[in-house]
């Protein structure tokens, strides 16, 4: 079984190889290829999600596999079952695999030394989301080629970012140089890359914007969301001056005007519809690798 619990641990070459099934998936002209017939995955989302809970959904679907969605404001979670019990649950009911995201930090590594299916991150905590990762690498090597020696600045809450260390930990395998830019309340320098000022961030390849993630921050942050904007947004004024091979991304969903212009979210250096289209073949390489 191939589980994939996060970008940290998994090897150059592995990735690569996901990044190219995804291109094969990607220019398959058929909708549906149903390589896995007959096996049942479950789509477990103890967090609110739309991107990601949908391109997995689709993705199965494509490969032909049996689709069940576990919404946990609707399940026995609400009367206080405990994760390990649920996903334990449907594991007895037979799924061959388990796409789960989660809130705590922590639980996701100890779920998988008790579960015998594979298991794939949807996202945990701040610790991780790997195939936003992924998807994140797709989308610049669709644009650059290659990843080797890219700058690409993340821009915005690193501290609560698990897109931020997903990529932070891929892009580095691939010799890409990634450095933050975010306010001393938003950094987290425990990750070790190198904090730059916005005018240099804007100075990359690619402008990676985070959402600021106002449900884990304990302040209203939306109170101070214009005085956010004028020092770490992506406003328009900016954007004119990134180089034109630059391109803009940002992991959604989108505080628009507060983290990036309302305009620049369609802008022709944006890639940030693309990169959502791009979820679907990444989330069909990784089924695949984790049931055949
Ligand atoms: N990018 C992302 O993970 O979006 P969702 O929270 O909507 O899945």
């Amino acid at each position: 079984q191939r589980s994939l619990l996060g970008l940290k641990e998994l090897g150059r070459e592995e990735i690569e190889s996901i990044l190219d099934r995804a291109a094969y998936w990607e220019a398959s002209p058929n909708k549906i290829e149903p390589v896995l017939q007959g096996k049942f995955i479950a789509n477990m989302f103890f967090e609110n999600s739309t991107r990601t809970r949908f391109s997995f959904e689709v993705a199965e679907k494509r490969l032909g596999a049996e689709v069940l969605n576990f919404s946990a404001a609707v399940s026995s979670v609400q009367k206080g079952e405990s994760i390990y019990d649920t996903v334990r649950t449907l594991e007895s009911m037979g799924i061959d695999a388990g796409i789960i995201r989660l809130k705590p930090i922590g639980v996701l590594a100890d779920l998988a030394t008790k579960i015998k299916v594979p298991l794939i991150n949807a996202g945990d905590g701040n610790n991780e989301h790997p195939t936003q990762g992924l998807l994140d690498l797709y989308t610049m090597r669709k644009q650059f080629g290659e990843l080797r020696g890219l700058t690409v600045s993340i821009i915005g809450d690193i501290l609560h970012s698990r897109v931020a260390r997903s990529n932070l930990y891929a892009l580095r395998k691939f010799g890409a140089n990634v450095q933050f830019c975010a306010p001393g309340s938003m950094s987290a320098p425990e990750l070790d890359a190198p904090l730059v000022s916005m005018e240099e961030a804007l100075k990359a390849d690619v402008i990676m914007m985070l959402r600021v993630q106002l449900e884990r921050h304990e302040s209203g942050i939306m109170a101070g969301a214009e005085a956010y904007r004028e020092q770490y947004g992506l406003t328009a004024e900016r954007a004119a001056r990134i180089a034109s091979h630059a391109i803009i991304m940002h992991p959604a969903p989108i505080n628009r005007n507060v983290e990036i212009d309302d305009e620049l979210v369609e802008h022709p250096q944006s890639r940030i519809f693309p990169q959502m289209q791009n979820g679907v073949p990444i989330r069909m390489a990784v089924i695949e690798r984790a049931l055949t």
